[in-house]
């Protein structure tokens, strides 16, 4: 298989196309963006822990029986992929209140949820994102009914997933954001990441934050905190 044009970038990834239209070729890269692109800054070494990270997590949830976009891992940040027609939503799945949620809603951060809270937002820089309610993402034509129900089915089920699995690691899934895409046939797959860069991971014990809050508050260097999630995978 063969790299060819570059597809897209994003802030964090780069997509290639490849000989076979139906396959994307992945590399990330090492820029870090906070507030919508805000803050921005290469911290070298990111790539390849989150494309290390994302490829293991995608492994788990397959064995778990939840398919996604995920093909194999090429290299140390390089990714095949299959090519699927992205849903421009962000799910965000919320146990325990931080970030935004507890900004909004005043909740003290920290409280664990009664339940997982799902919440839909719109991928559109230009509009910062904003959320929506099941009503904005039907008559935006985001995603049919079905859809969303099935979108919000499978990320329940990862979620579980992933409360285990980061409990094994002693860590706390506070909350994380999904995508989703439709490949031709038509079925729904988890795509994009999952890394420190895309959930709030707190160790049990200590509640340290090892993830991009320490990014994106300034509290200090990402790249030992990354590692120590990547090496506590390697160890289940
Ligand atoms: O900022 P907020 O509290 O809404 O973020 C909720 C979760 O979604 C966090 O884990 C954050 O890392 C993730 N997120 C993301 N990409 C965004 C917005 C949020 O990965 N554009």
């Amino acid at each position: 298989l063969d790299k060819k044009e570059l597809l897209y970038e994003g802030k964090a990834k780069e997509l290639y196309e490849t000989d076979d239209p139906d396959i994307l070729w992945v590399n990330y890269k090492n820029q870090a963006t906070a507030g919508n692109g805000a803050k921005k800054e290469t911290i070298t070494g990111k790539g390849k822990l989150n494309n290390q990270i994302t490829s293991v997590l995608f492994e788990k949830l397959k064995e778990k029986g939840i398919n996604s976009h995920f093909i194999k891992q090429l290299s140390e940040t390089e990714q095949l992929i299959q090519k699927v027609e992205m849903f421009s939503l962000e799910v965000v799945i919320r146990n325990v209140a931080a970030g935004s949620f507890s900004k909004r809603l005043g909740v003290e951060e920290g409280k664990q949820l009664s339940f997982p809270v799902l919440e839909f937002y719109l991928k559109e820089d230009a509009l910062n994102d904003p959320i929506l309610n099941d009503d904005h993402v039907r008559v935006l034509k985001l995603a049919t009914d079905n859809e969303v129900l099935e979108i919000k089915k499978k990320a329940m089920e990862i979620n579980q997933v992933l409360i285990e699995l980061f409990e094994k690691m002693n860590i706390r899934l506070v909350d994380f954001k999904l995508e989703f895409g439709k490949t031709n046939d038509g079925s729904i797959v988890l795509a994009d990441e999952i890394s420190p860069d895309t959930c709030r991971l707190w160790d049990l014990d200590t509640n340290d934050r090892l993830d991009k809050d320490v990014f994106r508050k300034d509290l200090g260097d990402i790249i030992p905190l990354y590692q120590e999630v990547l090496n506590r995978l390697n160890q289940l």
